[in-house]
């Protein structure tokens, strides 16, 4: 879940380290966008130090003279959460007005935005805040209302924001209005496998475990109970709803599926597990005098998903990944019948784009009764959105 949070010049911005600190907890990847004026209210250094990411202010940042790209920034959001939100900031959003780093970012927003507003009373009864509010959620936007209670003028009635605690709900609530993985038990398999020759040398492979970790992410956001079992990768994941289990060979990874096969509702195998190992891994480093040449007998590793697709119960549902160089439509097809996948995932290859280390990957999905799906080419976290979004309609 990656946030975007806004934050204008209102005196509820003191709420918004603890809201950052809340979405962290909740496995929320957070940045921080701030009207200059905000600067007042609270320190940029606090929002950088929780968020862990610069906090961007200026279209250009003067010091370190990198631009603050709206419509990178935009297009990396799930969710644009602006909060506290004033009157200035909720008028200028209403008229299209584009003036600071903040609203360029509102007008490039494809995901929701969530809006908080917050100031004094009089000033959110006025009929023009009222109006440009009516206007933004007609536009779209989510508009979470004031709350009744005491403000920093002093005064009391409508226009405090939420305590962060609630802050937090409305924001999940937003986030989860897709649960359909909820209460699910859910094994991924990614990354390589590495078969050891001796103990500095293996055999493995080239991929990176970004797709089964864009997965295992949006899996816990839709609600499951996610047990990623990650060969050697360099990528990381942490969200409190995925239990991450490293291993390394085909052999470890293949335990630790069985071991939990029985309490699992899906597989999804998107582990690039080596199909040979070497017979017997060397106990000391092999040594270049053994000879000119050197011949390695290799064996079969255990395929973990023909073993997922012969113990399957009725409830379960197995999710397989097929890589090919050529004839991939039927190797897919007869994968999916061989090893009783109920899908497979095909890697369509597209030039730099696709494939172990891009950021993005075109896919075709294949279905039991010959049904298929074709994706089309996409950053891996919508990909992981489009076969879920596949496996849900066809339940
Ligand atoms: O290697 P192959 O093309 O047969 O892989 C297809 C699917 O089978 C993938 O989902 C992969 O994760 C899985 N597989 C496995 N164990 C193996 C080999 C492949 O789970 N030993």
């Amino acid at each position: 879940m990656r946030i975007l949070l806004g934050v204008t010049a209102g005196i509820a911005a003191y709420k918004v380290p603890f809201l950052i600190r809340l979405l962290v907890k909740q496995g929320a990847e957070v940045r921080c966008v701030m009207t200059p004026d905000a600067r007042d209210f609270v320190s940029p250094l606090v929002l950088s130090t929780l968020s862990n990411h610069p906090v961007a202010i200026e279209f250009w940042n003067k010091e370190t003279g990198a631009w603050n790209n709206h419509v990178a920034l935009a297009e990396w959001a799930d969710l644009l959460v602006i909060c506290p939100c004033t009157a200035n900031t909720l008028s200028k959003m209403a008229s299209g007005a584009c003036d600071n780093l903040l609203l360029a970012i509102f007008l490039s927003m494809r995901n929701k935005t969530i809006l908080f507003p917050a100031m004094d009373l009089e000033m959110y009864r006025h009929p023009t805040v009222q109006r440009n509010m009516d206007q933004l959620e007609q536009d779209g936007s989510i508009i979470v209302p004031a709350e009744y209670g005491e403000l920093a003028s002093g005064l009391s009635g409508q226009g405090r924001l939420p305590e962060p605690e609630t802050l937090l709900e409305y924001i999940l609530g937003v986030v989860a209005s897709k649960r359909d993985f909820l209460g699910k038990n859910v094994v991924v398999t990614a990354g390589p496998t590495y078969e050891a020759i001796d103990p500095v040398r293996f055999i493995g492979n080239h991929a990176s475990g970004k797709m089964g970790l864009a997965l295992a992410e949006r899996l816990a956001e839709r609600g499951a109970d996610v047990l990623l079992v990650l060969g050697p990768s360099k990528c990381s994941v942490s969200h409190p709803k995925i239990k991450v289990c490293s291993v390394v060979s085909a052999e470890e990874m293949w335990n630790e599926v069985k071991n939990n096969w029985d309490s699992m509702d899906f597989g999804f195998f998107a582990a690039a597990v080596a199909d040979y190992q070497p017979e017997r891994a060397s106990q000391h480093k092999i040594k270049k005098s053994a000879g000119e040449s050197m011949a390695l007998t290799l064996v079969k590793t255990p395929d973990i998903l023909a073993w997922a697709g012969k113990h399957k119960k009725e409830h379960q549902r197995i999710i397989g990944f097929a890589l090919e160089t050529q004839n991939g439509e039927v190797n897919a097809k007869e994968k999916l019948h061989t090893k009783k996948a109920d899908y497979m995932v095909l890697n369509v290859p597209v030039e730099n784009e696709s494939g172990f280390n891009a950021e993005t990957n075109k896919v075709c999905i294949f279905g039991k009764d010959d049904r298929l799906w074709d994706i089309p080419l996409m950053q891996k976290r919508e990909v992981a959105n489009a076969i879920l979004n596949v496996i849900t309609n066809t339940q």
